[in-house]
């Protein structure tokens, strides 16, 4: 079966078998089945590079619902299981004015893997809302809930990434949102003046929502029409003393602040500054309006794209001694 629909980049890569599991039953048997050694989990889909066709069974987490866990006068703790789209998930909240995620509009995947890689987007991170989720060991098939401490979360990044890593499956995902006096977040420059350009002053989450919804929409390619996983790398931590040394050659070179010796330097500025933003190469290329994302414009290989950013790494690091690190999984 191609796992072409299953990856938001659109790789045409196969699977030699394929199962779609819709509860937690069928997750459990199929987790336990024997004549198949290996197996890998497929949630959205969203933050992958397939390089090459996969001799295994392929299970496609697809557990829906979402359930009110309790509330008070504040705040409303919703637990989604994995299989819901992430931006429906948004929406639904939104809709119920359950303020926290709207600045984490439009991100494509499920909610099952938004922890992973502790989704963030616009001055927020999945962990700020998260309070904990349930994740089924793939050896003995039993649950287990992780809190906010346990998932270690960090800039992109968890324990799923990490020591538990190929270890779980994240089932379900339960939010701590306020109901009322909603913490608004709109710091971020392109989201300040996007709402000013909508000339709203007292923003709502929905106006907020719709800030996102047009910024994203106007700079990331929407990966149902340009196969795509967002950032393909992570905005790089480079020193201060390396950073001030820098500036000396790129005087425009911009930065974020992040402790006393180390400041963030937005990965898109350097991939565009050494030349690849637009660049295509047949079926494959660095996006016009956003350098971080890589695009498959139709039939592109994995493995393809793996090469263009190894070449992107490469010249990054000739161009100014910096190591940038893929922030998708590469499988
Ligand atoms: N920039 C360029 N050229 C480019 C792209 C960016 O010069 O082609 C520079 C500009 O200076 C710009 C700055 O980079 O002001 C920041 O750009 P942007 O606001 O688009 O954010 P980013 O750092 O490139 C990060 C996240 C995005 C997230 C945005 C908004 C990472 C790896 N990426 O991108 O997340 O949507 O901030 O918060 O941290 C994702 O993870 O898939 C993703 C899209």
């Amino acid at each position: 079966i191609s796992l072409k629909p299953f990856n938001t980049f659109g790789i045409d890569a196969l699977a030699t078998n394929f199962v779609c599991v819709s509860s937690i039953e069928e997750l459990k048997e199929v987790l336990t089945l024997k004549n198949y050694p290996n197996k890998l989990i497929l949630g959205g889909g969203s933050n992958m590079l397939l390089t090459k066709d996969y001799d295994g069974l392929v299970i496609h987490v697809n557990l829906k619902g979402i359930e009110i866990v309790s509330e008070d006068d504040d705040f409303v703790y919703v637990k989604a299981f994995a299989g819901e789209v992430w931006h429906d998930f948004v929406m639904w909240c939104i809709h119920n004015n359950f303020g926290g995620i709207e600045n984490l509009s439009l991100i494509p995947g499920n909610v099952g893997t938004a922890p992973i890689q502790n989704i963030g987007a616009y001055g927020v991170e999945l962990k700020d809302v998260f309070e904990s989720c349930e994740a089924m060991s793939l050896e003995t098939t039993s649950i287990k809930t992780f809190n906010k401490q346990e998932c270690r979360f960090d800039y992109r990044n968890s324990i799923f990434k990490q020591e538990a890593k190929g270890q779980f499956t994240i089932t379900s995902v339960t939010f701590k949102l306020t109901k009322r006096n909603h913490q608004l977040h709109i710091n971020y420059g392109t989201i300040s003046s996007q709402l000013e350009a909508m000339q709203i002053e007292n923003p709502t989450i929905q106006d907020i929502s719709k800030a996102v919804i047009y910024i994203r929409e106007s700079k990331l390619p929407n990966p149902k029409i340009i196969g795509n996983s967002g950032s393909f790398f992570k905005n790089p931590l480079v020193s201060k003393a390396h950073y001030n040394k820098l500036l000396q050659n790129f005087e425009d070179m911009p930065s974020y602040p992040v402790s006393d010796t180390e400041v963030k330097i937005p990965a898109g500025w350097l991939i565009e500054k050494a030349g690849f933003k637009g660049k295509r190469f047949g079926d494959y290329g660095v996006h016009k309006n956003q350098a971080l994302v890589l695009v498959n414009y139709g039939n592109a290989k994995g493995a393809d794209i793996l090469k263009l950013s190894e070449l992107i790494q490469s010249t990054i690091a000739r161009l100014f001694e910096i190591s940038i690190e893929a922030e998708v999984n590469i499988l």
